[in-house]
């Protein structure tokens, strides 16, 4: 075991130290692979639960020493299990043994968790499911951009894309959105986004949840008339669907998917685009939406900073607050 990589600890957490000691916050990433010394192993709290990402073509440590390190975490934090996933390139055509792993309630280390639990994160709470796939259900890097859309929302009405369990849909109409439209191509996570909803304590009855690819839902919406206040675009780098049968490439479809955003943005709306795809830089962002921004004036109006929790990888996740006259 490499134990220069255990000293990467308590450096890890003395950075944490004021989310630790943030009592409206249980959800926080602990180590953030070579962004914290260790390359390739990131380990997140979710209140009581670990979840440790090795990722395959950056680990630097093998397999002993990254449990040694959620070992010694898991002890420091007085946490009482630990789940590993394993973070392989495409994931499309991940080995069944490894999916089949990232569904088992036995966990790495520790005591079994519950199927699903929830996370405070200021004023709001989500639901995590510690064994669900890669995913648990919440993206931690946009803790303060949700609450920027928490502050946004006033009175608006607001379209997320790609909205998966609806953590920016839970924040804007936390924030006093009018109507909030969530749009994801996954059923399954629309539902649980319902009830990250409920869990706030916020009525669903005046929003709306389309399972629907995102350009599938432009046309609806074209069709439709419909328009928004603010548009949240955070999209995965890569995805398959399946009806209609399409591959998504952030890359190529980046300039398509702001256009269609705009073309719904109502005068002076904003949009916040965001993503975690580390070939794209913040500056193709600005450029992606003021090159499709037609006749509107477009001034990107904040570049919010990551995280503490985050610090350190910049290029991992960028995101951009656009005005459109
Ligand atoms: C990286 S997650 C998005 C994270 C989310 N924005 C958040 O704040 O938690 C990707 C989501 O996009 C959805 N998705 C992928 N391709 C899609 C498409 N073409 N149309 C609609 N949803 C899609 C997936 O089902 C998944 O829920």
């Amino acid at each position: 075991m490499s134990l220069g990589y255990t000293s990467q600890i308590e450096p890890a957490l003395r950075l944490r130290q004021p989310l630790l000691e943030d009592g409206s916050i249980d959800a926080v990433r602990i180590l953030n692979g070579a962004a914290d010394g260790v390359p390739g192993l990131v380990i997140e709290k979710l209140g009581p639960v670990l979840i440790a990402q090795l990722h395959e073509q950056r680990l630097a440590v093998g397999e002993d020493a990254a449990r040694a390190i959620a070992e010694q975490l898991c002890r420091r934090l007085g946490a009482t299990a630990v789940y590993r996933k394993w973070f392989v390139r495409e994931r499309g055509g991940v080995d069944p043994r490894i999916a089949e792993a990232h569904q088992d309630p036995e966990p790495w280390l520790g005591q079994a968790a519950a199927p699903e639990h929830a996370v405070r994160e200021h004023e709001l709470q989500f639901f995590v499911r510690p064994y669900d796939g890669f995913s648990y259900g919440l993206f931690l890097e946009h803790r303060d951009n949700r609450t920027l859309v928490r502050e946004l929302s006033a009175g608006r009405r607001v379209l997320n894309l790609f909205a998966y369990t609806c953590g920016f849909s839970v924040a804007a109409a936390a924030g006093g959105a009018v109507q909030v439209a969530s749009v994801d191509a996954h059923k399954r996570y629309l539902e649980w986004g319902k009830r990250n909803f409920e869990l706030n304590g916020l009525d669903v009855a005046p929003h709306r949840f389309y399972c629907s690819d995102v350009f599938e839902f432009y046309k609806r919406a074209r069709r439709q008339k419909l328009r928004y206040d603010l548009v949240i675009i955070d999209p995965p780098t890569f995805s398959r669907q399946r009806k209609p049968r399409r591959v998504f490439v952030l890359e190529e479809q980046l300039e398509a998917l702001c256009a269609g955003a705009i073309e719904l943005l109502e005068r002076d709306g904003l949009l916040l685009l965001a993503t975690n795809d580390r070939g794209i830089s913040r500056q193709r962002l600005e450029q992606a939406v003021q090159s499709v921004a037609g006749g509107r004036r477009c001034d990107i109006r904040e570049r919010p900073a990551l995280p503490v929790d985050f610090a350190g990888d910049p290029d991992y996740s960028k995101t951009i607050i656009a005005a459109l006259s």
